[in-house]
């Protein structure tokens, strides 16, 4: 991969990169097509990073299908396909790791205390073997982009992160590659997160201004539904991920909601704008 990276640096091609677990989506596949946009050669990865998960949490089961994922790109026309294996990343001899102190510890880092270490320290080796100009991130995971963009500059390292909007289900759910975990009725329920997610944007639409009367609102929403069990809401300044003590217009924040129905896990977001 880096002599490919080298040579195409060598003959001044711009590198748009995408990381991914696989099981891709049009998630996915929105970044990925942001990369042909704006780059000369898309490389797209493929890595069910195990550093990131917990003990306790879903790597064995984390839905892979390498043949289906190989022919979607083929038929995008992905330049390079980079499909790492685990010992090449992290050989018996592996002991380094890159943290973001903060951001990595609030929010999803209370719930994962270990997580963001895994996806920092898997990004950065990615970047050493990819060496992009660009590389492409989803608003899916809005926590995890902020925390990337902070590495990113301060190691300074020689890298432009782009952060794409959401893509969602035509009736809201966030795509995501652990959605295949929902059952039937599971999946329904799971329909009730973008739901209280629009809840909240009207609120600030029409121009509440305490988070927590916003919240509130949404637990209510959320409580309706036995399935649903809530690990957090949080209302955040959308560049500095700081809890938000009042919606201020002028600024733009996100509203996250981290749920577990049944064994499965999920996240999303809204970025509002006051006065708009
Ligand atoms: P993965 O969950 O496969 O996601 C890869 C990229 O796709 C991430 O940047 C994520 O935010 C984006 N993405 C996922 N669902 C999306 C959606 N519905 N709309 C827009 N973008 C979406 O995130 C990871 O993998 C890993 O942590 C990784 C960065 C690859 C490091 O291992």
């Amino acid at each position: 991969m880096q002599q490919v990276s080298d040579q195409l640096r060598l003959e001044a091609k711009k590198i748009g990169f995408v990381p991914t677990m696989g099981f891709l989506h049009k998630g996915h596949l929105s970044l990925i097509s942001k990369s042909k946009n704006i780059a000369d050669i898309t490389v797209v990865s493929i890595f069910v990073n195990p550093t990131q998960f917990a003990p306790n949490e879903d790597f064995n089961r984390y839905p892979r299908d390498i043949d289906s994922d190989k022919k979607i790109l083929e038929e995008l026309g992905v330049d390079y396909l980079f499909l790492p294996s685990a010992d090449d990343i992290y050989p018996f001899s592996f002991q380094t790791f890159v943290t973001v102190e903060e951001l990595s510890k609030i929010i999803e880092g209370e719930y994962r205390p270990t997580h963001f270490k895994g996806v920092t320290t898997i990004v950065n080796i990615l970047f050493n073997c990819v060496k992009p100009h660009f590389a492409i991130f989803g608003q899916k995971d809005a926590q995890q982009a902020a925390i990337i963009k902070q590495m990113v500059n301060d190691l300074k390292m020689d890298v432009v992160i782009v952060v794409e909007p959401m893509v969602r289900e035509s009736d809201g759910l966030a795509m995501s590659s652990r959605n295949v975990y929902l059952s039937e009725e599971e999946r329904n329920s799971a329909r009730l997160l973008y739901s209280s997610l629009l809840t909240a944007e009207k609120f600030v639409q029409d121009k509440e201004i305490d988070p927590e009367r916003i919240k509130r609102e949404m637990k209510v929403m959320l409580s309706e539904d036995k399935n649903i069990r809530l690990d957090y809401i949080k209302i955040v300044n959308a560049d500095t991920f700081n809890e938000a003590l009042f919606i201020e217009e002028g600024n733009v924040y996100y509203v996250l909601i981290a749920v577990r129905i049944g064994k499965t896990r999920l996240i999303d977001n809204i970025l509002v704008r006051p006065g708009r």
